[in-house]
């Protein structure tokens, strides 16, 4: 794969009929809000492909309504596939569906390894362990979803360094909807989501002038769940507030109208995952 390479899933099962984060409202979804979350992933899809990107699509099933959100699927880095494992049992009938997936996927080559997690442990993939292109390291999320326990296991399958980041709250229940590396070093956050340990971890591996602190209003917008592709970020429709401080930092912004999907607590990175990535990156290897 020479081209950045994503997995998405078919919105038609997509609903909010339970509630396991604070934002999932199952009370206000409607049958209007499916057709809405339709045009949304598929405008989601435009928007990864008009990059050049290539999206793969995991087929919807019925009574899996967060099927939507492969980036808790599993980690991916070098061809490796550490499957997740999910607290909540309403999301555990999704592992069987992606691991037939990642089968799939590795039948075509575009994958080379399944690795499970050790026995006992949660962890809900790419929406907890997020992959640094610059510094070459996971920042990994634990607390309300994935067991800190886990942690271990990343580095072990990946062979690469790990920094633990604690959560604070369940508001912010991944660490996808706090926390973006941008390329070039940049990282976008949500401060109050973190806890003070985890404040000091950023600060002693970013510098300064590279943390752009997203606002109160800018996070529950879910904008800093966003997909970096180079100098573009493609996230949920943003504060202007947020346009402002992402143009003064050399970015572009594609915006997406991904309301129903902030419904369930998710926008554009946990409705994608990333699959192409290297640890080292071509140019190194040809150097
Ligand atoms: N309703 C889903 C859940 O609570 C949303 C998941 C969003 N995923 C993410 N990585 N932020 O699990």
């Amino acid at each position: 794969m020479d081209r950045p390479f994503f997995l998405m899933t078919d919105p038609g099962c997509f609903d909010v009929s339970y509630r396991i984060n604070p934002w999932m409202k199952p009370e206000v979804w409607g049958a209007e809000k499916a057709a809405a979350a339709c045009a949304a992933s598929t405008a989601l899809r435009e928007a990864l492909e008009a990059t050049g990107a290539h999206v793969e699509t995991v087929g919807a099933v019925k009574g899996l309504p967060d099927l939507v959100f492969p980036a808790n699927a599993a980690v991916v880095l070098d061809g490796k596939v550490l499957l997740a494992r999910f607290r909540h049992p309403e999301r555990q009938g999704e592992e069987p569906h992606f691991r037939a997936a990642f089968q799939r996927l590795k039948a075509r080559g575009l994958v080379d390894e399944i690795v499970d997690l050790p026995e006992g442990l949660f962890h809900e993939g790419a929406g907890d362990a997020i992959w640094d292109a610059d510094r070459r390291h996971f920042w990994c999320g634990y607390g309300p979803r994935s067991s800190q326990g886990a942690l271990p296991a990343i580095r072990r399958t990946f062979g690469r360094e790990i920094i633990p980041l604690e959560l604070a709250t369940d508001r912010f229940y991944h660490l996808d909807t706090c926390f973006c590396p941008l390329a070039g070093g940049k990282v976008l956050y949500y401060p109050p989501a973190f806890t003070a340990e985890a404040r000091a971890n950023i600060r002693a591996h970013v510098a300064e002038a590279d943390r752009i602190e997203a606002s109160d209003e800018e996070a529950a917008a879910f904008c800093v769940n966003a997909v970096n592709l180079g100098s573009r970020i493609i996230m949920a429709r943003a504060p202007g507030s947020l346009r402002e401080k992402l143009a003064a930092a050399g970015y572009a912004l594609t915006e997406v109208d991904l309301a129903p999907f902030i419904l369930s607590g998710g926008a554009a990175y946990c409705m994608t995952l990333r699959l192409d990535r290297r640890s080292v990156s071509a140019a190194q290897l040809h150097a």
